[in-house]
């Protein structure tokens, strides 16, 4: 039975946490690989709603282990304050969850370095989440980033600690920031928290390892999307770390040769929270339509989000990139209300078609995507649970993406909740899922 990955195709909030959550009853292990508190994944349970930032989304299922990579930046203050909200909430947390003693550690001083750089008049702005996550993974690869395993040794700790603080603060003078610090307060908050975060930290690779020789399976969770990875995004307008498949393997541990499958998670339509490019980006009163009836408003910072319609040359990109075998196509729901549904099916740039991606901002900013508009199916597909139910023009939107992108499309989310999803008979996701 396959280890698959579960991530995003597009720029994040795809709706990967209802997938995860969904599928995971069918694994024993659900592992984040990257990313820190800049994700939000929000999961329904009946009337109860649960955000996921640092924690993955298998949590929620009872008895199911679920790690936090050594891929990821952690916060602690963070992470206590989402474990005490689910154990809050009835879910069993510490007793479920394993920490790399191999991630890194994050500090408010990351979150200062942040808005430093986010501030600097003449520097791009990308809009991130002020959560630190960029200085922290730039902390990581200069090789002078505190990890877990370093938190909890409280002599090494120390001397690590004063000696990264002290450069932050160089940092800060040099561009003129007077940003009152307690450096020594949050030192004693940190040793502190470590000891609540002590009996979860462990090899993570060695359990993810060890679990799959004795038969387990782990369903790796992505967080943001492929269109945010460090490599392979809009550069700069992305996150800082790997959020394409080949992250699962260097931000967990376990060898490609251990996973089984590939599975994107994609709007009907797009999205994009902050900066950068966006070819098909809708202008109002579609663009108001999408956001109102798909609520897109960021899990963790409450900004609206930015919508459009389905880009298919992006899609084949992120199939490309991530290898899908599958794709979930989530949020049909939000578009039953529209006459008619463009579809970006290129891109052209100086009266040229473009067969590639470009790799620049500047030229991606002037793609002009090539639409072809699709006839709207005026009727309610909310909650619908059966492929056969949908109303023929949904099924033929579906063909259509499926046929652009040239990657089945496995699964089609109908709604928030558990219930209101279909997974298609007889694909290859089927077979993946077991
Ligand atoms: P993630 O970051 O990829 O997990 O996605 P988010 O949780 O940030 O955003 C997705 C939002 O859409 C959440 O509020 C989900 O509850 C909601 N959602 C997921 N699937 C569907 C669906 O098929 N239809 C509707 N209407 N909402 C959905
Ligand atoms: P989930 O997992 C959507 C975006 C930010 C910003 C850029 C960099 O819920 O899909 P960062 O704080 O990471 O340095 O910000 O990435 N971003 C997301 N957008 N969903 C997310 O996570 C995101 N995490 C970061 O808006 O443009
Ligand atoms: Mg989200």
């Amino acid at each position: 039975m396959a280890n698959i990955i579960i991530l995003g195709s597009q720029w994040g909030d795809e709706g990967k946490g209802k997938i995860v959550d969904l599928f995971s009853d069918r694994f024993d292990i659900v592992a984040r690989y990257q990313g820190g508190h800049n994700a939000g994944h929000t999961v329904f349970i009946g009337l109860k709603k649960f955000i996921l930032k640092l924690i993955p989304s298998g949590i929620l299922r009872p008895g199911k282990k679920a790690v936090i990579g050594n891929g990821l930046v952690l916060d602690p203050a963070a992470l206590l304050d989402e474990i005490d909200t689910l154990e809050a909430a009835g879910v069993d947390v510490t007793h479920n969850l394993a920490i790399s003693n191999r991630a890194h550690v994050l500090f408010p001083q990351h979150r200062m370095m942040e808005r430093m750089s986010e501030g600097r008049p003449g520097r791009i702005s990308i809009g991130t989440t002020s959560r630190g996550i960029g200085p922290c993974y730039e902390d990581k690869i200069a090789r002078r980033g505190i990890r877990v395993a370093d938190l909890l040794d409280r002599d090494a700790f120390r001397a690590q600690y004063d000696s990264l603080m002290e450069e932050k603060h160089a940092i800060a003078r040099t561009f003129g920031i007077d940003e009152e610090d307690d450096a020594h307060a949050i030192r004693d908050q940190y040793e502190t928290m470590a000891e609540r975060i002590r009996p979860m930290v462990c090899d993570t690779a060695m359990l993810l390892n060890s679990a799959i020789r004795e038969g387990k399976r782990v369903l790796f969770e992505g967080a943001q999307g492929t269109m945010l990875d460090i490599d392979h995004g809009t550069y700069p307008f992305v996150t800082s770390s790997s959020a394409s498949a080949g992250g699962a393997c260097t931000g967990t541990g376990v060898a490609p040769t251990r996973i089984g499958g590939v599975v994107g998670v994609s709007k009907a339509y797009i999205t994009r929270v902050g900066g950068g490019p966006f070819p098909t980006e809708a202008g109002d009163p579609e663009g108001e339509q999408i956001r109102r009836r798909g609520s897109e408003f960021g899990a963790v910072t409450g900004r609206p989000r930015r919508c459009g319609w389905f880009d298919a040359p992006l899609l084949r990109y992120t199939a490309a990139i991530n290898g899908f075998d599958s794709l979930v196509v989530t949020k049909l729901d939000v578009l039953d209300e529209f006459d008619s549904i463009p579809v970006c099916v290129g891109y052209r740039a100086g009266g040229k078609e473009l067969t590639e991606m470009p790799p620049r901002v500047a030229c991606m900013e002037n793609v002009e995507p090539v639409y072809e508009r699709l006839p709207g199916w005026k009727t309610s597909t909310f909650g619908m649970s059966s492929y056969d139910e949908l109303p023929a023009r949904a099924k033929d939107y579906l063909a259509f993406l499926e046929a652009r992108v040239g990657v089945e499309v496995g699964s089609v989310s109908t709604g928030p909740e558990r219930t209101q999803t279909i997974v298609r008979a007889g694909s290859r996701l089927e077979a993946l899922l077991g």
